[in-house]
């Protein structure tokens, strides 16, 4: 099963890190297309017609929001968010590290598109070895008229600022990331107004992931329409999958989008189970999503097949859990993360997940008590859809799943035996 290679196609080169390197294998073209030919409502046209779909988790059509933003004349941003936070999801850092260029000519080529003069890329606090490179890379497009105050001779200024986040997960979410890019504490604000029309500053704002602007520049490269050809009518396009656990290759992978199932990215491409194991589930998704288990493995990786199966595509962080895991043992180590994680703001999160990581320690511990697998599932149903940002859901999508396909295993980590379940206590 071979990769279909658009954003990753020339990670191997040597040197291409560095602008030479770059330009010699094609960089630069669609940022020079896009100034010189195209324009900036073409550009956005090719991007509409593409069918690109946000990589950042959500999966919003990325045209669409860029044509939310108001034509009131007052400045506007992109923010180029390259927070990732999610667990198992490794694919931007792959392009921060390794295609600066390429990502620094996805964010100037959609700058430009929207109208804006400034782009900031949001870098999560632990990549500071990317914001090194990325300010490099910066440096060098300067030279070559890429950025500043005529880009390419066109008489266009856009400019590009880096920011290096404090390494919280929040500041992923989008108005997390805008409050903290101001300066202040990163905690969600209340939508609405969406960033497209009061974000950064008060102005219109777009917001979207690394991997969704590297997309952009082969979209202007091969056309909206040859990129819309390429996956399924719902998902186009290439996207790239970070596969971790227990599999014998981990990686990234960028395959068509529809084209591969799971079982062949985690058999062909990552390798298999380690020797003598077997599969036992796979969160798809980063780890904000419900569990698959292998009778799901032949679901082909696009946003509606995975949805049809009870998950979600998410940021594309497949975690692989093989027959060693213990579910509980799993489930109390994300939530650890979650109860971290979660800013405080809105209590059903911030007390939720407190309790359901002390309930997963006492089954953890072998001292579950009665009671324990209805508080787990209580908690669930109480946070799911109650609270102020999507954290909250994220908290518990993987657990609830959990407690549902593998029942049996909580319940025997339950001294004296099976909890009763929410619904025989209704009765
Ligand atoms: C808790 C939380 C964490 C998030 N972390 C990230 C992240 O690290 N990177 C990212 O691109 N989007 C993240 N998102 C999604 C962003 O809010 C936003 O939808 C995304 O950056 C939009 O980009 P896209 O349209 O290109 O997908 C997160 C959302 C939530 C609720
Ligand atoms: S759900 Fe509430 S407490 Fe949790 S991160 Fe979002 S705003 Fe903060």
């Amino acid at each position: 099963m071979p990769e279909k290679r658009l954003l990753l196609r020339n990670l191997h080169v040597p040197g291409i890190a560095g602008i030479e390197t770059y330009e010699r294998t094609g960089g630069y073209r669609s940022l020079r297309r896009a100034v010189l030919e195209l324009g900036p409502d073409a550009v956005l046209q090719e991007v509409m017609t593409s069918n690109l779909r946000g990589r950042g988790g959500a999966g919003f059509p990325t045209g669409r929001k860029w044509s939310f933003l108001p034509k009131d004349g007052r400045p506007r941003y992109l923010v180029c968010n390259g927070d990732e936070s999610e667990p198992g999801t490794c694919k931007d850092q792959e392009i921060i590290y390794r295609l600066p260029h390429l990502l620094l000519e996805g964010v100037l080529t959609s700058a430009y598109a929207i109208g804006a003069e400034q782009a900031f890329i949001y870098l999560r606090g632990e990549f500071k070895e990317g914001y090194r490179i990325l300010e490099q890379a910066i440096a060098e497009a300067r030279a070559g008229h890429y950025l500043g105050d005529d880009v390419l001779g066109s008489g266009r200024r856009l400019e590009v600022s880096l920011y290096l986040g404090a390494g919280a997960y929040i500041c992923g979410e989008e108005t997390a990331l805008l409050e903290s890019l101001e300066g202040r504490r990163g905690l969600p604000r209340l939508k609405p107004p969406f960033p497209a029309t009061a974000g950064l500053y008060g102005m219109p704002t777009v917001v979207n992931n690394v991997e969704t602007l590297a997309a952009v520049v082969p979209i202007v490269e091969m056309g909206g329409a040859a990129y819309a050809q390429l996956g399924t009518e719902g998902s186009a396009g290439t996207k790239i999958f970070s596969v971790s656990g227990h599999v014998r290759r981990p990686g990234n992978f960028e395959v068509e989008l529809g084209k591969v199932t799971l079982g062949e990215l985690l058999n062909d491409l990552a390798g298999g189970p380690p020797e003598g194991r077997k599969f036992k589930a796979v969160i798809p998704g980063g780890s904000s999503v419900p569990y698959l288990t292998p009778d799901k493995f032949d679901t082909p990786l696009d946003y509606e097949s995975l949805k049809a199966a009870g998950t979600m595509l998410g940021s594309g962080g497949v975690i692989v859990l093989d027959d060693s895991v213990s579910i509980v043992d799993a489930s109390l180590r994300l939530m650890e993360f979650y109860r971290h994680e979660s800013c405080g703001k809105c209590t059903p999160c911030r007390e939720g997940t407190m309790w359901l990581q002390q309930a997963l320690e006492r089954l953890h511990g072998g001292e579950g008590r009665r009671g324990d697998l209805l508080t787990i599932q209580g908690l669930c149903e109480h946070i799911d859809g109650q609270t102020f940002c999507p954290l909250g859901d994220a908290a518990i999508a993987a657990l609830g799943s959990a407690l549902r396909i593998f029942r049996d295993e909580f319940d025997q980590s339950i001294p004296g035996g099976r909890d009763r379940r929410v619904e025989e206590v209704a009765r």
